[in-house]
């Protein structure tokens, strides 16, 4: 069986879905591997790495012709409509904001697999690409405060005087801001932070942080993700964030809820009222955002209410692509791993009795096996259907009927 890895479409993606490395392990599996060429060339690997490490380099890679698709970003609908019959694809998916594509995969009778799916159990860590991926951007989103805060972050005791430590206020302490806490203490920051699940003190502090509690009830869901707070509890926050807030020379947020709009944690006033000079780097700007006014891939500067400077507030976007040979290094590990989970003697077939194999499928045979994602798409088609229509696709419904003509 062959697997195909296609150059990123979608622009200012860096990463590809597959290393030398990587590819060695899918060919010691007894796999074939077609890598578009070029793919690798923004991560930082030459088509001529990935011919010595087994791969076959084709001009264009053409997706209706590999049994297995490994892709970082969601497929388009049109690459999804061209895919074999029962093609595997593994990869990031989307599924709550890429329907479309879902519903040409079911269509294609594609076995789909995202990655974000996959079960975070200890035995499927090594599949996880959304803690890959978070590693990196907490890492990143740290450095990108340090390059615009016109301060250093460690303490300075020199003959010329002494520099204070800036002080780092991180909001979210999952993966992606435990790392953080972790960049800007080995930078030599003073740093704290804030969560709303009960298991993040202690968290925030063994990776060296200072857990500011709030009072404020903890909001844990299944899974060990948080509860969206009620309207009431989150101005709560708020206002017991701002002194902290007001405080912090450097302010990173990384807070999510799986399935929301990230929430909304520190507003317009909070941020003018910290001082001249000070950093604000949300993570969460292409989900809604953390920071009330940041705008993704921009820096915007807000004026402090002393009048006497700016706060430089950075709607972080794409970061893990910007530190794409790393991130990429990961990533192709998280795919090679998953697929070698499903991979017995060359060929790649799913167990669905493994708990991780059946949690990551999007769509099978037709049908779109992720529960959430079949209610929205019925929801979508009953919409689309308007009052009195048919309103089909239920839940694990076959969507055939529903593409109109699919393309490719
Ligand atoms: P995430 O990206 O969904 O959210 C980031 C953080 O924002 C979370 O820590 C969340 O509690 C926090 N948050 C949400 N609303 C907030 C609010 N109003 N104020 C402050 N913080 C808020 O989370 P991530 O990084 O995906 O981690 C989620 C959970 O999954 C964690 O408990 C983590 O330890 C766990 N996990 C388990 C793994 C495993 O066992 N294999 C692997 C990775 C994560």
């Amino acid at each position: 069986m062959d697997v195909g890895i296609a150059r990123e479409r979608i622009e200012g993606e860096r990463r590809v879905a597959a290393t030398p490395e990587s590819v060695r392990q899918l060919v010691g599996l007894g796999l074939g591997v077609r890598i578009e060429a070029g793919a690798g060339a923004s991560a930082g690997h030459a088509d001529a790495d990935y011919e010595a490490a087994g791969a076959r380099i084709v001009p264009v890679l053409d997706v209706g012709a590999v049994d297995v698709v490994a892709h970082v970003r969601p497929l388009d609908p049109t690459t999804a409509a061209r895919l074999k019959p029962g093609a595997v694809t593994v990869g990031l998916a989307s599924p709550s904001t890429e329907l479309p594509t879902v519903r040409a995969l079911a269509a294609a009778h594609a076995a789909a697999f995202a990655l974000e799916l996959v079960p975070r159990i200890s035995r499927a860590q090594s599949m996880d690409a959304l803690t890959s991926q978070a590693l990196v951007t907490g890492y990143r989103c740290v450095l990108e405060a340090a390059i615009r805060f016109p301060r250093f972050f460690p303490l300075y005791m020199t003959a010329a005087g002494t520099v204070p430590p800036a002080r780092v206020l991180v909001l979210g302490a999952g993966v992606a801001g435990l790392q953080a806490i972790g960049t800007a203490k080995r930078l030599g920051a003073r740093v704290s932070a804030n969560d709303i699940r009960p298991a993040s003190a202690d968290e925030v502090a063994s990776m060296g942080g200072t857990f500011i509690r709030l009072d404020l009830e903890t909001a844990e869901a299944s899974g060990g993700y948080a509860r969206e707070l009620t309207a009431d509890r989150g101005a709560l926050q708020r206002q017991l964030l701002a002194p902290h807030v007001a405080e912090a020379d450097v302010l990173i947020t990384t807070a999510a809820v799986p399935g929301r709009r990230a929430p909304l944690l520190v507003t317009k006033d909070m941020v003018a009222a910290m001082r001249p000079g000070s950093v604000v780097v949300d993570m969460a700007a292409e989900s809604g955002g953390n920071v009330e006014g940041s705008v993704p891939g921009e820096d915007v500067a807000v004026p402090t209410a002393d009048g006497d400077g700016e706060v430089i507030v950075v709607g972080l976007k794409d970061a893990a692509s910007d530190m794409a040979a790393d991130a990429s290094r990961l990533y192709a590990k998280n795919v090679a791993n998953f697929i070698a989970l499903m991979t017995s003697e060359g060929e790649v077939v799913p167990d669905f009795s493994d708990e991780v194999v059946a949690g990551a499928c999007l769509t099978y045979d037709g049908e779109v096996r992720h529960e959430p994602t079949a209610e929205a798409l019925a929801a979508l088609a009953s919409a689309t259907a308007g009052p009195g229509g048919p309103g089909q696709g239920g839940l694990g419904g076959r969507l055939d009927e529903e593409i109109e003509g699919g393309a490719g």
